[in-house]
C-alpha cells in the first residue's frame, strides 16, 4: 500500500511517501522566514506553506520513484496547530484526494509525534506504554493501550517544553529556534550554577512559564521590569544558565514519570518530537526508570510527514480512520482512568 504524507500544523512544509510502513521519501522544508522574528508568524507560515507544497510533494513523489497515480491513500494532519496553516494542507490534500480520485484521512499531529517511535524500532513494543511529546508545541504524557489509541494523563498547563527552550534561548541571544543550541551550551555549563526548577502543578500535569521567568529574572535581576534591557552575559554565565535552565526543565517531567508509570501499569515509554532530539533528556529517562524506551529516531523527532504517512495508514487499514475532515486548531484528548 502507497500512502503519502502532508504536514503543515506549524512552519515546517513536509511530504513523505511510504510503501506499507517503508519510508520511500521524506521531505521537509522548515520556514526560515520566521527566525528574524523570534518565533512563528502565523500568517506567514499559511502563505509559505501554499507557495511550497506543489513543489515539496513533486519532490516527494520523485524521490520515491513513483506517480500520483500509484498512490493508495494520502494522509495529512489535521489537529492540533496553527488554524491557517492546517487549512493549507487539508484543503492541498482535499484537492489532491478529488483529482486523483484518492482516499483521504485525517491525522493527529501530536499522536503522529509519538507513533513515531514504532517506527524506529524492530522491537515489539510491549502495552500499555506512556507516550510523551515532546515539542515545541506540546507536552503531553499519553496512556496507549496500543499503538493506536491515545488518552490524556498530563499536558503542559502553560508553556510547552520547547517553546520554552525556544524563549531562554533568544534570552541568551540564540537565533530562533534555540532549543538545540542552548543544548550545546549547557554542555559546558554547571547545572547547579542556578537553583531554577518548574512550578509543581497539579495532578500529571507540567507548567514551565514561571521557570522561564525565573531564568529572565536570573538573567536581568530581581526588580527589572520588561522594559529592563537584556545584559550583556559571558560565555560562562549563558552556559551556567543554560545547564541549570536544561536540569530543571526536565527535572519536572522525569519527576513525574515513577508515579505514572506504577498508576497506568505501563510497561515501556515512546517518546517523539523535537525535543526528544536532546542527549541529557535521554541520558537522564535511562537513569530514571528501567522500562524498555523507544526514542523516535532523529529525522523523525521534528516535524516530519513521515510520521503522519505511517499513522494515517495504520488508521486506515484499522478502520479507525477519520475520512471527514477538517482542520481544528485545538484537540482535547479523552483523560485516562487509572489501572
Ligand atoms: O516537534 P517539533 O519539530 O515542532 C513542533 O511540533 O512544535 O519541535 C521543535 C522544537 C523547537 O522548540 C526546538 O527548539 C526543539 O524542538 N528542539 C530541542 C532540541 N532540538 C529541537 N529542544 C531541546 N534540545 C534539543 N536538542
Ligand atoms: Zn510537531
Amino acid at each position: 500500500m502507497f500512502t503519502i504524507g502532508l504536514e503543515s500544523s506549524c512552519d515546517e512544509t513536509a511530504c513523505a511517501v511510504l510503501k506499507d510502513q517503508k519510508i520511500l521519501s521524506n521531505i521537509v522544508a522548515s520556514q526560515t522566514i520566521h527566525a528574524s522574528y523570534g518565533g512563528v508568524i502565523p500568517e506567514l507560515a499559511s502563505r509559505a506553506h501554499l507557495h511550497s507544497f506543489p513543489e515539496i510533494v513533486l519532490n516527494a513523489l520523485d524521490t520515491a520513484g513513483i506517480s500520483l497515480e500509484d498512490i493508495d491513500l494520502i494522509a495529512v494532519t489535521q489537529t492540533p496547530g496553527l488554524i491557517g496553516a492546517l487549512s493549507v494542507g487539508v484543503n492541498f490534500a482535499r484537492g489532491l484526494s478529488i483529482g486523483a480520485k484518492k482516499q483521504l484521512i485525517g491525522v493527529n499531529h501530536v499522536e503522529a509525534h509519538v507513533y513515531a517511535a514504532t517506527l524506529s524500532t524492530q522491537e515489539s513494543i510491549p502495552f500499555p506504554a506512556l507516550g510523551l511529546a515532546v515539542s515545541g508545541a506540546h507536552t503531553t504524557a499519553f496512556l496507549m493501550k496500543d499503538p493506536l489509541s491515545y488518552q490524556l494523563i498530563g499536558q503542559s498547563l502553560d508553556d510547552a517544553i520547547g517553546e520554552t527552550f525556544d524563549k531562554v534561548a533568544r534570552f541568551l541571544g540564540l537565533p530562533y529556534p534555540g532549543g538545540r543550541l542552548l543544548e550545546e551550551l549547557a554542555l559546558k555549563g554547571d547545572p547547579d550554577a542556578f537553583p531554577f526548577h518548574a512550578a509543581r502543578v497539579t495532578g500529571h500535569n507540567f507548567s514551565f512559564s514561571g521557570l522561564k521567568t525565573a531564568v529572565l529574572y536570573a538573567i536581568k535581576g530581581k526588580n527589572s521590569s520588561h522594559a529592563t534591557p537584556l545584559p550583556e552575559l559571558s560565555g560562562e554565565e549563558k552556559s551556567n544558565l543554560s545547564a541549570s535552565f536544561q536540569r530543571a526543565a526536565f527535572a519536572t517531567i522525569a519527576q513525574k514519570i515513577p508515579t505514572i508509570v506504577k498508576e497506568f501499569s505501563c510497561k515501556a515509554i515512546l517518546i517523539g518530537g523535537g525535543v526528544a532530539n536532546n542527549r541529557y533528556f535521554r541520558n537522564l529517562l535511562a537513569q530514571t526508570t528501567s522500562l524498555p524506551l523507544y526514542f523516535a529516531s532523529p529525522e523523525l523527532c521534528s516535524d516530519n510527514a513521515a510520521m503522519i504517512a505511517a499513522l494515517g495508514q495504520d488508521l486506515f487499514k484499522t478502520g479507525k480512520s477519520s475520512t471527514n475532515i477538517s482542520p481544528c486548531a485545538r484537540y482535547h484528548w479523552q483523560p485516562a482512568l487509572p489501572s
